[in-house]
């Protein structure tokens, strides 16, 4: 696009130049003008304002504009094209690195869980509702919003969310945010300004949202193991917390689903106390072999505060969330939002109305699944053919699954095995509250076509075998 660009500096340059300090006024030119060029502050290929326009700006007369374009153009920095105009024709010097330390090798082959699939993002049609969304957008959408979002977004994902995860979502009970990443950090922030000292969380879980965000509010973080049937209720029936966060779809990173009965648990022990039960169903779109499971929030909608993301099933990109809220929470939860942003951009709200009420976001999953289900079917088969001594859990649904470790395998040293391959793969260690559990592997798959999933497992049987010798 270089033949086509355009920039602001041909219509004027922010030059000081000082008439009493005795230096010559082309000179000075000269200098401001070769140092915005060492500095890279004007780019290669910015061209500069003519002659006669830049000197009636500065209030001297051409001569000393020719003069300094002539200087620099001889000295390389500046080039005359064809119409008149000079142009920036150097790079700025480059710098010494300010470490010394080399960047890591990228992996060959990275299962690596943040890693969505984003070449599988539905252009077409989501510019189809682009231009939907643009063409019949009342004009006061435009203007400023309050903290909850729009109300076309409102209405289609209550329509979609309980259709589909059985929810009892209400337009009006729903804030969107900036992903989920947002949607904790305002709740977060109305419990802590509620008063709540103490949020309880999975063990393991995702340490890059909620934690360091607690941390900040001066809360406290407590974790509550996790099982093959999710969240420990005999555990929590022990803690004392304000709120708990909860992935009881499909348990992140260990993929255990919450049972029916400690549902009812969780609800009564949140019940008891009027703690708030915070439901990340970040990926429940993806459900391979076991018949889909409803939200909780369905289950109690004054308990539950439903959090969803289109960033597992669309792009993390967009940054789009929601979360539907007990009626209580609501309004505190829009005001922390709008302090916090004013709101989040209008036109990906509409688009994904639009996108939801025309039935595509219903196409692209059905598309969708099959594929990640294929590249889930490829890993399992590769593991059980190079690594059997793995044992894969969590599979049937989601975009990971997990493969814990034999006794006596270090997963630190594996991991490190690993990457020696050419392969990063995360361990579920460092996810961990409490230390000394079972140590195992996450593997995203949903980025990795099928041969890159066979690559990585025989790497990382290399891996393996290397370490088990030494
Ligand atoms: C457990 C969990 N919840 C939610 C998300 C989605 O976060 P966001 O919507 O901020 O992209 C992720 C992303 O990786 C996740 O791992």
């Amino acid at each position: 696009m270089a033949g086509t660009r355009t920039n602001s500096t041909r219509e004027s340059l922010l030059v000081t130049l000082d008439r009493e300090c005795g230096e010559p006024l082309h000179r000075q030119l000269a200098a401001a003008v070769r140092d915005g060029v060492r500095s890279g502050r004007l780019r290669r290929g910015t061209t500069l304002p003519p002659t006669r326009r830049l000197a009636g700006e500065l209030g001297v007369s051409r001569g000393v504009v020719v003069e300094a374009y002539q200087q620099l153009v001889a000295e390389g920095y500046l080039t005359s094209r064809t119409g008149g105009y000079t142009e920036v024709a150097a790079a700025p010097a480059a710098q010494p690195a300010p470490s010394a330390r080399p960047a890591p090798p990228a992996p060959a082959v990275d299962f690596g869980y943040g890693r969505y699939d984003v070449a599988n993002f539905p252009r077409a049609a989501w510019l189809r509702s682009i231009r939907r969304a643009y063409a019949q957008a009342p004009n006061e959408r435009f203007g400023y919003l309050t903290g909850r979002g729009v109300p076309e977004l409102h209405e289609a994902l209550a329509d979609y969310l309980n259709r589909v995860r059985g929810t009892a979502a209400f337009p009006d009970t729903i804030v969107v945010s900036n992903g989920y990443a947002q949607g904790i950090a305002l709740l977060a922030q109305v419990l802590a300004a509620r008063g709540v000292r103490r949020i309880a969380v999975e063990d393991p879980s995702a340490d890059d949202d909620l934690r360091p965000v607690a941390r900040a509010l001066g809360l406290d973080v407590v974790g509550v193991p996790v099982d093959d049937d999710g969240i420990r209720t005999d555990v929590l029936a022990g803690v004392d917390a304000g709120a708990l966060v909860l992935t009881p779809t499909h348990q992140w990173p260990t993929g255990a689903m919450l049972s029916a009965p400690r549902r009812a648990e969780v609800l009564r022990w949140a019940g008891e106390r009027g703690a708030l039960v915070i439901e990340d169903d970040y990926d429940a779109e993806y459900r391979y072999d076991r018949l889909p499971v409803g939200a909780m929030q369905g289950l109690a909608p004054d308990l539950v505060a439903y959090s969803g993301t289109a960033s597992k099933t669309l792009a993390p990109g967009l940054r789009l969330g929601w979360l539907v809220l007990p009626r209580p929470w609501v309004d505190d939860v829009a005001t922390t939002k709008l302090l916090a942003d004013r709101g989040s951009p209008v036109l990906d709200q509409l688009a994904f109305a639009d996108f939801l009420a025309y039935g595509e976001f219903d196409r692209h999953l059905r598309r969708m699944r099959p594929v990640y289900r294929q590249r889930r079917d490829v890993l399992l088969a590769a593991l059980a053919a190079r690594l059997p001594e793995l044992e894969p859990a969590g599979i049937s649904a989601g975009l990971h699954l997990v493969a814990w470790l034999p006794d006596g395998v270090d997963e630190a040293a594996l991991v490190a095995a690993a990457a020696r391959q050419g392969v990063r793969v995360n361990g579920v260690t460092p996810y961990r509250l409490s230390p000394a559990a079972r140590g195992g592997l996450i593997f995203g798959y949903s980025a990795l076509n099928e041969r890159a999933v066979a690559d990585g497992v025989a790497r990382l049987a290399t891996a393996f075998a290397r370490l088990r010798r030494s």
